[in-house]
């Protein structure tokens, strides 16, 4: 069952990233190409499915969603560009292929995660869908703003290089992975709530830890994999994290805690949405499937 919504948002958010990306035969032609290569090659697209699977907790239709779940893939592309940066992780394997920076060069790879931010804003900003009235459309703004800058996702990831080689607490671990992998995730909910025809502020709240737990789970399970996965499934290279003396979940509390940590934020995740119905399954598949994915 997840499986199928799985499937129906992916290809529902590659239809939109195509449209919306600039073509490769456009000039700037190396620059377009290289935004594309990231972009379309074969992640998980798991945050816009989990802006697909918020709307359709409130029924809304996919089109009103799509530029929301395009937007936070963008965001979310060229954050990966970045990261795998010599000046970042260093790391040459991407979704299976070589990283952007590895296919074109630095300076193409830094440009095209700079384009990729642009657009994503953009396309919030120009998004016809007449659903969405000018104030929510400036708190999706502000919301991915804050999600991406440095008290979201850009400030964890300075966290996370100021952090190799010392020794962070639980705390302090927790605190860069809910900035560099949480503040996107989270956002994506909040898009996905934005986007629908509700203004219901308890039930954005109860959404909103939902968001909180997965996305932090979502960042242990991926410090689990930097361990446990095989390279030619997760598509990265396997110890990346160890090389580089990463604090990762599994290097403090242990690899039997890490995973209880992800079972339980998975477990707490589905809780908050206890007063939604059926129509939130998918949600709730969604944190399982989160702790127990092999890439
Ligand atoms: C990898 O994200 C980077 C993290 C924030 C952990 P994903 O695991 O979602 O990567 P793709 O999009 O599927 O390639
Ligand atoms: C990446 O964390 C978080 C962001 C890209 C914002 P990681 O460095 O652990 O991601 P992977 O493992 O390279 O995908
Ligand atoms: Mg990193
Ligand atoms: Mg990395
Ligand atoms: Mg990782």
């Amino acid at each position: 069952m997840l499986e199928q919504s799985l499937a129906t948002f992916q290809a529902q958010v590659d239809r939109a990233l195509d449209r919306h990306l600039p073509s490769a035969d456009r000039d700037p032609k190396r620059l377009h190409s290289a935004m594309r290569y990231a972009v379309l090659g074969p992640g998980k697209r798991v945050r816009p499915v989990l802006v697909y699977a918020t709307g359709q907790a409130f029924e809304t239709a996919l089109d009103k969603l799509d530029a929301s779940a395009v937007a936070v893939e963008l965001i979310h592309a060229y954050s990966l560009i970045h990261d795998d940066l010599p000046a970042m992780d260093d790391d040459d394997l991407r979704r299976g292929r070589p990283t952007c920076h590895k296919e074109f060069d630095e300076a193409t790879a830094i440009l095209a995660g700079d384009a990729l931010q642009a657009l994503a804003f953009s396309v919030i900003a120009e998004c016809k869908s007449t659903s969405v009235t000018p104030p929510r459309r400036i708190e999706m703004l502000r919301t991915l703003a804050h999600a991406s800058g440095s008290e979201g996702m850009a400030g964890g990831q300075a966290m996370d290089l100021a952090a190799v080689g010392t020794h962070l607490s639980l705390e302090q671990l927790e605190t860069m992975h809910l900035h560099k992998t949480g503040a996107l995730i989270r956002a994506s909910v909040q898009l996905g709530y934005l986007a629908s025809h509700i203004d219901d502020p308890a039930t954005a709240e109860r959404l909103d830890h939902y968001a909180h737990c997965v996305g932090l789970a979502f960042q242990v399970h991926d410090d689990i994999l930097d361990v446990e996965g095989d390279t030619a499934v997760i598509g990265k290279p396997q110890g990346s994290d160890i090389d580089q003396n990463k604090p990762t979940y599994p290097n403090i509390l242990g690899m039997a805690e890490a995973k209880k940590t992800a079972q339980s934020l998975c477990d707490e995740a589905i809780a908050s949405l206890d007063n939604l119905g059926p129509a939130a399954d998918t949600l709730r598949q969604l944190a399982a499937y989160i702790v127990n994915r092999d890439r």
